[in-house]
């Protein structure tokens, strides 16, 4: 019998949710009240090697070539306990990790993170998981990264059990499905660092804010539509519906009490100028969208590219464009290197 891998290095990245996971119907098993549907994204990543090595007294979390220690140290380790039971290893790890795009700022990096570490911590550990047992792994890391296990288009569903064996992400539709579609996301400046994660925030969210219940009961059809509209690759349906589920969740963050507020005055005049972008023609060109961060995702068609730039010119304190597109999986790298 060969002896096990010990090390295993994996990337995966952040993905923007178009209908967002906000709120838990179990906060200890991470299930949410409601399926939720992303794009995962390309040329932005996590890399993650991990070792397991008897040798160390404690774990180790090392994050761009920082060690990290504190509550982000706290959350690699009880994720590593769950590896640790499932293939009954009592060593601890080393864990290096590079994201090539700046954290807690919106971009998702729990997402990527949690997924590439579910990847590389199980493979070490010598488990060979199905997509499905990563996601589910993946998500109790983080909600979102159930979603970044999987490339293109991915629905997380929400599933009924109490024990949550049927909640787990699922690819929907290839990343090369829609070749017009593009994410500008606009960096922008001045955006504050998340004080409390979002798992905390949302579940405010669900015991203050009114609008809530009004949510969860319109969400399934609007999921519904808009997996109709993308798999037609219909811009009318589309974009509409992008933006009616940003100002939603938008509406029942504002609504929490205390409010919770993650844009600024950049962000929301960039949906401003995406709304009169939209209003000036008789079809929709552009959607906008965004999770609880600062950062402004705008999905359009490459046909509109330029014009739409052009009118975002107008909008200060935007400090960099970058252009994304669905991207690939998590998914392990043959050998292990620095990002
Ligand atoms: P973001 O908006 O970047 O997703 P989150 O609050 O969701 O912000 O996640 C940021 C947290 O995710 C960080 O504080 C850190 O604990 C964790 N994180 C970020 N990058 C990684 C990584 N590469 N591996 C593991 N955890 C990570
Ligand atoms: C607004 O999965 O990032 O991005 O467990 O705190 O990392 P943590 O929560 P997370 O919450 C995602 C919230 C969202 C919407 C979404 O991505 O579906």
């Amino acid at each position: 019998v060969a002896p096990p891998r010990r090390e295993a290095t994996f990337e995966a990245a952040p993905n923007i949710a178009l209908i967002k996971y906000w709120g838990m119907r179990d906060v200890a098993r991470g299930l949410p009240y409601n399926s939720s549907f992303s794009v995962t994204l390309d040329r932005l990543r996590t890399r993650t090697t991990v070792r397991w090595d008897p040798t160390l007294p404690s774990d180790r979390f090392v994050l761009n070539r920082a060690p990290v220690a504190g509550p982000a140290a706290d959350a690699v380790s009880r994720f590593l306990d769950l590896v640790r039971a499932m293939a009954k290893v009592t060593d601890p790890a080393q864990v290096v990790s590079t994201n090539n795009f700046p954290e807690a700022s919106g971009l998702a990096s729990s997402a990527s993170g949690f997924a590439a570490l579910a990847g590389a911590a199980t493979a070490s550990a010598g488990l060979r998981l199905s997509g499905r047992d990563l996601s589910r792994l993946a998500r109790l890391g983080s909600g979102s990264a159930s979603r970044s296990i999987f490339g293109g288009f991915v629905e997380w569903r929400a599933g009924r059990r109490p024990d949550g064996r049927d909640c787990y992400a699922v690819p929907a539709l290839r990343a090369s499905h829609w070749p017009e579609l593009v994410d500008l996301v606009l960096l922008v400046g001045g955006a504050p660092k998340k004080e409390v994660r979002s798992a905390l925030a949302m579940q405010t969210t669900v015991t203050t804010s009114p609008a809530y219940r009004a949510r969860l009961a319109a969400v399934p059809k609007r999921l519904a539509r808009l997996r109709s509209a993308l798999r037609r690759r219909d811009p009318r349906a589309f974009f509409p519906l992008v933006i009616e589920e940003c100002d939603e969740f938008r509406h029942v963050c504002e609504t929490t009490d205390p409010p919770l507020d993650y844009l600024t005055s950049t962000s929301r005049e960039t949906l401003a100028a995406i709304r009169a972008f939209n209003d000036a023609r008789a079809e929709p060109r552009a959607a906008y969208t965004h999770d609880a961060g600062a950062h402004v995702h705008v999905f359009t068609l490459r046909r509109h590219e330029r014009a739409l730039r052009e009118k975002l010119e107008a909008v200060r304190g935007i400090e960099r464009i970058l252009r994304l597109r669905p991207g690939p999986g998590a998914r392990r790298l043959a050998r292990a290197g620095q990002a």
